[in-house]
């Protein structure tokens, strides 16, 4: 089958425009947790949105691969999701949701892309939904942090270290500024199981 006339191709443009969104929601939530001067927690997010503009840049190019020609416009029908509010929390739920829906649209395109005979694209979809799923850890993580109001505060002392300086401390509560470089909270290191 040629790779046009297959729902594959639809579902590479498609899929890019997720990611396109996605990028741009999660810049959002970077934004929100600056604005907050939470700087690790943006710099967490900024991993998953340049994560998230790379997926967007391999498909762009399986799709440009396609043809020879030049690729103009590919007519797709899509939702666009429009939940997030400036809450930062609620946006980090929200972003485990997003991320749990990619997952399963992914492993679908990647279903039908083996029923199509495209196996390569069909492995790309599985990777990308694996790396979606870790994704959907982290946003959950920093969600259960956040709404527990355990980000810089533990129920047993925890290793914190100063991402300015270097600095480190052995305590329940992250210190509120550094005592070596003066650096505040939102610098010292988040505590994650699931890091990105
Ligand atoms: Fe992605
Ligand atoms: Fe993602």
């Amino acid at each position: 089958m040629n790779l046009i006339e297959s729902t594959t191709y639809h579902n590479l443009a498609r899929a890019y425009s997720s990611e396109c969104q996605a990028m741009v929601r999660y810049k959002f939530i970077e934004y929100g947790a600056r604005y907050n001067k939470l700087n690790v927690l943006a710099e967490t997010i900024d991993r998953i949105v340049y994560n998230e503009f790379n997926h967007a840049r391999i498909l762009y190019t399986k799709i440009q691969d396609a043809s020879d020609e030049q690729i103009d416009n590919i007519e797709i029908e899509q939702g666009v999701p429009f939940r997030e509010k400036w809450d930062l929390k609620e946006n980090l739920r929200l972003a485990a949701l997003d991320e749990e829906k990619e997952v399963t649209v992914y492993k679908s395109f990647a279903k039908t892309a083996q029923k199509e005979g495209f196996n390569e694209i069909a492995e790309l979809f599985t990777q990308l939904a694996r790396i979606e799923d870790k994704h959907r850890k982290t946003f959950s993580e920093l969600y259960e942090q956040m709404n527990a109001d355990s980000m810089y505060k533990k129920d047993k002392p925890v290793k914190w270290k100063c991402t300015a300086c270097g600095y480190e401390s052995f305590d329940g509560a992250a210190f509120d500024k550094c005592p070596v470089c003066q650096a505040e909270q939102g610098q010292v290191a988040l505590v994650l199981k699931n890091p990105v």
